[in-house]
């Protein structure tokens, strides 16, 4: 790279700092998040929270600069918010949730904080993923800090307890997956994504395996059996059905349907003809493979969705041969997954009469825009740190080198719309924190390989499952 090159990729970072610090929220006269977007021009619906989600990269920045303050007061404040006790009415978040996000709002010159659950959300979407990121974050904290006992105090043990109490609650279904409605995750509007949605699954390996590290209790105590039991069946579950590869879709074509007991092989009784094996069987290269986006009954979504399969390889819910088969997937189909800005949130978009049926005509969710086959700058640093986790470093850095040259000068859009991701997203909000912070994040890790610990797992090992201690 040119000299003159580097100095203006400086200041773009010099720059994207400078951003995050004025996105910082104060409460109480203490930083406690990230706004979302620091656009002011239009109205800001719920762009003046700060969002759980979209904190997780802050927070990772915030901890590998060693500002750990902020960190610490987002996961005090954002557990006070937690709702402890069930309520006998149904429209009240159920104990255990956390919120999708929060503002602080002031009356008469005190200051509290209001917490969303879907209540300001378009559509009443329930935040599924909150809970599980918000464990995700508090591991990260500790494996920064080393201050386990931030964890161990009893509201923190508490606040886990819940989470694990409402993810493992005995249900209707006989799955190891969760079970959610559709926008329960970062893609936040109907898409088709109800059932066990991938991205759902991998936070919530990744919140078990975080769990199993920060809680205190003897391994004989019902939670950690419950994770125990729980952890092994997730992730043959995710191995075995969500797959993809050329080898699968070969046998999912010669699937015979309506067979019964326990000797069905197509256990799902999937219909090859629900699914566009043709045009799969083409873009499938020959070693490359992806863990599907949503597996149940008679359904078996095969659009790629980024936030999942990244995450399956950061929490090892994908084995190692896996995790290289999706890189690998990721390389071969450039064009199509990463192209003009890293990365499409899905892919392909589902148009027509899936477009209506899936999304309910929803204007923002047309094809190639928005969460339907848009780009994400958000998802670079996971990108890099999958790259990292599997040795294709390359691939991140080729991805980064696409990103500055065009999000700095565009001002930071939240994402990008088009097959290639070359239009400015529609809708996109300007100054977008996780479009900031995916970037600089990204940088980081290339700059810092070691801060992938703080959130990637090894392969989960009953043996080793152990506690605290090995933290
Ligand atoms: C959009 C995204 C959601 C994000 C929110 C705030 O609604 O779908 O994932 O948390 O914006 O940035």
């Amino acid at each position: 790279m040119e000299r003159e090159e580097l100095l203006i990729f400086d200041d773009i970072e010099k720059q994207a700092w400078e951003l995050l610090e004025k996105s910082i929220i104060y409460y109480q006269g203490r930083p406690i998040g990230t706004i979302a977007a620091g656009e002011t021009s239009e109205v800001a619906l719920n762009y003046d929270h700060c969002f759980v989600r979209d904190f997780v990269p802050s927070a990772l920045l915030f901890l590998s600069k060693g500002r750990y303050d902020i960190v610490r007061n987002f996961l005090e404040e954002t557990l006070k918010l937690q709702p402890t006790e069930n309520l006998l009415n149904a429209y009240t978040p159920g104990r255990g949730l956390i919120p999708a996000s929060f503002k602080v709002v002031s009356t008469n010159g005190q200051e509290y904080l209001e917490a969303d659950f879907g209540e300001h959300a378009i559509a009443r979407v329930t935040p599924v993923d909150s809970c599980l990121w918000w464990i995700i974050i508090l591991y990260a904290y500790v494996k920064a800090t080393k201050d386990i006992n931030f964890a161990l105090q009893p509201e923190f043990q508490q606040g886990i307890m819940l989470i694990m109490e409402l993810c493992l609650a005995t249900r209707f279904d006989m799955y190891p997956t969760l079970l959610v409605p559709d926008g329960a995750c970062m893609i936040q509007r109907r898409l088709g994504i109800y059932g066990y949605p991938l991205e759902i699954q991998a936070l919530f390996y990744a919140a078990l395996r975080a769990a199993r590290k920060l809680l205190i209790c003897a391994g004989d105590e019902e939670i950690v059996i419950g994770i125990d039991n729980r952890l092994p069946l997730l992730r043959d579950h995710i191995r075995n059905h969500y797959w993809i590869d050329m080898h699968r879709l070969n046998a999912i074509y010669r699937f015979k349907g309506e067979e019964y007991g326990h000797t069905a092989v197509n256990q799902f009784n999937i219909y090859a003809d629900s699914i566009a094996y043709a045009k799969l069987a083409l873009w499938l290269p020959k070693l490359g493979g992806y863990l599907a986006g949503n597996v149940g009954p008679s359904q078996l979504d095969t659009r790629f969705f980024s936030l999942g399969n990244l995450m399956a390889i950061l929490t090892s819910l994908a084995s190692d041969r896996q995790s290289q088969a999706i890189m690998y997937l990721i390389e071969e189909q450039w064009q199509d997954l990463v192209a003009e800005m890293p990365m499409k949130i899905c892919f392909p978009a589902i148009e027509k009469e899936e477009y209506r049926i899936f999304t309910g005509c929803d204007p923002k969710n047309l094809p190639w825009s928005y969460h339907n086959g848009g780009s994400w700058p958000v998802l670079l640093w996971l990108l890099t740190a999958a790259a990292q986790k599997t040795g294709r470093t390359s691939l991140a850095q080729r991805a980064i080198e696409i990103a500055q040259t065009r999000l700095s000068e565009d001002q930071w859009p939240q994402y990008y719309d088009g097959t290639r991701g070359l239009l400015i997203g529609k809708e996109a909000r300007r100054y977008q924190t996780w479009t900031i912070t995916g970037f600089l994040l990204a940088k980081e890790l290339m700059r810092n390989p070691d801060y992938l610990e703080l959130i990637s797992f090894a392969e989960f090992d009953l043996n080793n499952a152990s506690q605290v201690c090995d933290l």
